[in-house]
């Protein structure tokens, strides 16, 4: 399996779990054609002109146990380029992260611009995004990071992120660190322009630092999901 995604130029990392022993995938990496990144960084430019700005000062703590998190930014919904991608290569490496052909369904779309003070800060990914791919617009786009070893979060847990304010990466990481020590150890994935990873973003909670400087992304989400027969579209 490994070899084979390999041979498809996939960049896997596995991880090993130190309580169960099992290995798992935390993100994979693709590189996506040149020619449909222009397109879609044509496409971002004309959305963003539509976009919307999302904010939130603080972390809250949902019945299932998720976290809403803070953040500033920028969001524009899909064109026609996006959504071609999110149902055609993004479906394809969303279900092979997942390990799913058959049950796996696009979901939300979105462009999200950052400008500089922008974040993302510690939060799960909306209950429809079982896996979560971001695709790099643009350079300047600092690391996300995971933190998989955080486990349940307790409304204790959510007034310690609430009360962390500086949110530059080192800053960020180190108070991290200091409030919840080895629970919050930072995976971090390099976003570059032009390659899409792939995340659990429902299961894994991550954070995007404050930016230093202005830079986008388009995100995909995909659902494990069945819709009921009266919500699809039917095939003769
Ligand atoms: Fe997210």
């Amino acid at each position: 399996m490994r070899l084979l995604l390999e041979l498809l130029g996939w960049d896997l990392k596995l991880v090993f779990s130190s309580s169960q022993d099992s290995e798992r995938a935390y993100f994979q990496r693709k590189e996506i054609n040149s020619q449909l990144v222009a397109d879609l960084v044509v496409e971002a430019s004309v959305q963003r002109h539509s976009s919307e700005r999302v904010a939130s000062n603080t972390c809250s703590l949902s019945n299932d146990g998720s976290v809403n998190g803070r953040g500033n930014c920028l969001v524009a919904g899909p064109g026609p380029v996006l959504k071609g991608f999110q149902s055609a290569t993004g479906l394809e490496m969303a279900s092979e992260f997942a390990g799913e052909y058959e049950h796996l369904h696009p979901a939300r779309a979105s462009y999200l611009f950052y400008e500089k003070g922008d974040f993302s800060f510690f939060h799960h990914d909306v209950a429809h995004a079982h896996v979560t791919i971001i695709l790099g617009l643009s350079q300047g786009l600092l690391p996300l990071i995971l933190f998989p070893s955080f486990g349940p979060v307790s409304e204790n847990d959510v007034k310690n992120l609430n009360a962390i304010e500086d949110l530059k990466i080192e800053s960020f990481k180190s108070e991290m660190s200091t409030r919840f020590g080895t629970r919050a150890y930072p995976y971090e994935i390099e976003v570059q322009e032009g390659h899409a990873i792939a995340i659990p973003g429902r299961h894994i909670p991550h954070a995007r630092p404050q930016q230093s400087v202005e830079a986008s992304v388009c995100t995909m989400c995909y659902s494990f999901l069945t819709p009921e027969i009266r919500w699809r579209t039917l095939v003769n």
